[in-house]
C-alpha cells in the first residue's frame, strides 16, 4: 500500500480498520491457518484482544508521530521512493528462496572484513582494511566479519537460551507477548501483529540491551548470556563504527559522537522461523526491509535464508563459518548523507528445516537528533536527510508494516528543497 500522509487519510485509514475486523479471526486467514501445531505462536484469542485494547493507543501513537513530521500530501513531502524492487519478483513482495534468490557464497563477492586486522594490523594493513570496508559499505552496505572475537561458545549459549525461551508456555512470558512497539522486551509473531496480522510466520524475542539490559525472568540463565554477548557485539560494532567513520575521511570519533554511540540503544533479537508450511506458501518469513539503526550484527543457526538486494538481485547470503554478517542500516544512510545506503534484506525459509536468526543491533541514543553530517555534504545537492530523533524514528519503523524502506523515505529530504536544506515544515 502506498503510504497516505495526509493526517485526514491516515484517520481514514484507523477509522477503516474497525475493531471488529481486527478481531475477527475470519478477517486473517493466514493467522488460521498458519501455525503448525505445537510451535510457539500466540493464543489469537488472547493475542487479538489485547490488539483490540492497544488500538487505540497505537493509533494516536502513529498520529503523534506523523503531527511531528508534520505530514502533507505525499507527493509534497516524500520524494519518489528510490528502492526500486529487485528484477527477480515473482509473485508477492518478493518470491521464492529456489527461484529469487542467486545461491550465494564467496564467489558471489560478499565483501569480508577481517576484525582483527582492524584492530590490531599495521597501520598500512588497517589502513587498505579501513579502505576495503568503505568499499563493502559502499558497494554492498552489506560484508561479513570475520576473526570477530566474540566466542562461538558464547553464541551457542545465546542460541540456546533463545531456544528455551520459544519453548515456555504462553503463560510464563505473557506479560510481553505482543507488547507494544517501544517496549524493552517484547516476544510476539510477525513483525509487528497489529499491522501485518501475524501473517508472517515468526517468532521473535526483542530486547533492549543497552543503556539498559531488559531481559525476561526465563529462562534464568538468559540474563547473563544476553549480558555478555550484548558487551561482546557492541565493543565490536562501535569499532566498526569508528573504523566507519574513517573511511568516510572523518574522524574516528564523529560518527559516534554525532550519534551519541556512548549511550546508544542497543538491542537483540532472537528470529524462530516456521518452516515452509504448505501450498501458497512462498517461504517469505520477514518480508524486504532495512533495519531502524546504524548497524546490525546477525547470525544464523546454520540454516541459511538471510537474502540480500544487491544490484537489483535477491543474493542467499552464506556465511563462512563463524562469521557474522553486516548490515547497514538507516541511520548509516542518514548520518553519511546517502553515500553509505541501508541494505534491503529479507528472510526466506524452505520447508525442509525451520530456522533461527540473530540479531545484535547498534543504534543511535533515543534521544538523538539524527540527521547528515555537514562536512559529508556534496556540493550542489546538499543534504539529503531531515533530523529525526531516532526514538521517534523507531517507533515509527517498529508499528508499521514492513516495506522495504518506506520509513527511511519519509525523512528523506525532496530533490529541490530549498538547497537540499532540511525544510522547516511547520
Ligand atoms: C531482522 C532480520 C533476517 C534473518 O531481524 O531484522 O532482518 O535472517 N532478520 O532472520
Ligand atoms: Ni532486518
Amino acid at each position: 500500500m502506498v503510504f497516505m500522509y495526509s493526517k485526514q487519510l491516515n484517520e481514514q485509514k484507523y477509522k477503516s480498520m474497525a475493531p471488529t475486523e481486527i478481531t475477527s479471526p475470519a478477517a486473517n486467514p493466514s493467522v488460521r491457518h498458519g501455525n503448525p501445531p505445537g510451535h510457539y505462536l500466540p493464543a489469537h484469542r488472547a493475542l487479538l484482544t489485547r490488539l483490540h485494547n492497544r488500538y487505540t493507543h497505537l493509533a494516536l501513537l502513529h498520529l503523534k508521530l506523523l503531527r511531528f513530521l508534520n505530514c502533507r500530501p505525499v507527493m509534497a513531502a516524500v520524494s519518489p521512493a528510490p528502492h526500486s524492487p529487485p528484477k527477480m519478483v515473482d509473485g508477492e513482495p518478493n518470491g521464492h528462496p529456489g527461484t529469487g534468490a542467486r545461491g550465494g557464497n564467496v564467489d558471489d563477492g560478499i565483501p569480508v572484513v577481517d576484525f582483527d586486522v582492524l584492530i590490531n594490523g599495521t597501520s598500512d594493513q588497517r589502513s587498505q582494511a579501513v579502505r576495503d570496508l568503505g568499499r563493502a559499505c559502499k558497494d554492498w552496505g552489506f560484508f561479513m566479519v570475520i576473526n570477530h572475537g566474540v566466542p562461538e561458545d558464547l553464541k551457542k549459549e545465546f542460541v540456546e537460551a533463545c531456544k528455551e525461551l520459544f519453548g515456555l508456555p504462553e503463560e510464563e512470558k505473557a506479560e510481553h507477548l505482543e507488547a507494544e512497539p517501544m517496549a524493552p522486551i517484547r516476544i510476539g509473531s510477525g513483525f509487528y501483529a497489529v499491522v501485518d496480522g501475524a501473517r508472517y510466520l515468526r517468532n521473535y524475542l526483542k530486547m533492549f540491551a543497552h543503556p539498559e539490559l531488559h531481559c525476561p525472568a526465563k529462562p534464568a540463565k538468559l540474563r547473563d548470556v544476553a549480558a555478555e554477548y550484548s558487551a561482546k557485539t557492541r565493543d565490536m560494532m562501535q569499532h566498526l563504527a569508528r573504523a566507519i567513520s574513517e573511511s568516510l575521511g572523518l574522524d574516528g570519533g564523529r560518527i559516534s559522537e554525532a550519534l551519541n554511540l556512548d549511550s546508544c540503544l542497543q538491542f537483540l533479537v532472537g528470529n524462530h522461523y516456521p518452516r515452509h508450511t504448505g501450498p501458497g506458501d512462498l517461504g517469505v518469513r520477514l518480508p524486504a526491509h532495512s533495519d531502524p539503526g546504524l548497524l546490525t550484527l546477525l547470525f544464523q543457526d546454520g540454516v541459511d535464508g538471510l537474502q540480500v538486494e544487491h544490484d537489483g538481485q535477491w543474493i542467499l547470503a552464506k556465511p563462512l563459518p563463524g562469521a557474522f554478517f553486516v548490515i547497514a542500516g538507516d541511520q548509516l544512510e542518514i548520518v553519511s548523507n546517502g553515500r553509505y545506503k541501508a541494505t534491503v534484506h529479507r528472510a526466506v525459509v524452505g520447508s525442509e528445516q525451520e530456522r533461527m536468526s540473530f540479531v545484535s543491533m547498534l543504534s543511535p541514543s533515543m534521544d538523538t537528533v539524527v540527521e547528515p553530517l555537514p562536512e559529508l555534504e556534496q556540493e550542489g545537492k546538499g543534504l539529503q536527510f531531515r533530523g529525526v530523533k531516532y526514538r521517534d524514528y523507531m517507533a515509527y519503523q517498529q508499528s508499521n508494516k514492513l516495506e522495504a524502506k518506506e520509513a527511511l523515505n519519509i525523512v528523506r529530504v525532496q530533490h529541490g528543497d530549498t538547497n537540499g536544506r532540511i525544510e522547516q515544515l511547520n
